[in-house]
């Protein structure tokens, strides 16, 4: 007789599953993560491309990489920590993650981060002196039919162009 699922894991897996309906990144991560049969010694491979497609990696993205690899969260936060490659937190108020994906890069998602850059006299993976934006880029979060995408504090905005990203820098700055 098959086991039932503990509440908690039930609770998690209602959580992600709304996750995974309102946001295409998760969606291709589980894929990804498919790809490889939930297999466990992905860990790292599955956690570079959760940071490719979300620039970091927030607390959620940590957590169902340990609901779908079935590895405890401590495991998961002890990996993505030991590696400098990987950032848990941008330090800024703020976030802006420009999306590099081909689409997007095609549509010129490199002069948004251009002029991002500029504005900002930062580069990707960094954060202002006065800690009010970090600067991401990801690679394709599944919105390529509004490409250039760009997420500002974790919403996604379509069609942008540099005028579009100084303008949203303007109210944060
Ligand atoms: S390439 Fe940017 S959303 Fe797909």
């Amino acid at each position: 007789m098959a086991l039932a699922p503990s509440p908690q894991r039930s609770k998690t897996a209602a959580r992600f599953a709304q996750k995974l309906a309102s946001d295409k990144r998760f969606k291709i991560l589980e894929a990804h993560i498919k790809k490889f049969q939930h297999r466990q010694d992905s860990l790292i491979e599955v956690l570079h491309r959760a940071q490719e497609l979300f620039g970091y990696l927030e607390d959620d993205v940590l957590r169902f990489v340990s609901w779908q690899l079935k590895l405890p969260a401590s495991r998961v936060y002890g990996v993505a920590t030991f590696y400098h490659y990987f950032t848990l937190k941008p330090q800024g108020e703020h976030t802006c993650v420009v999306c590099l994906g081909t689409a997007c890069y095609v549509k010129g998602s490199n002069k948004v981060l251009a002029a991002v850059e500029e504005r900002l006299g930062v580069k990707p993976g960094e954060t202002t002196p006065d800690k009010k934006v970090s600067l991401l880029t990801a690679r394709c979060i599944g919105a390529c039919g509004i490409a250039p995408a760009v997420v500002y504090d974790g919403h996604v905005a379509a069609k942008q162009g540099p005028a579009d990203a100084l303008q949203r820098l303007n109210q944060w700055i």
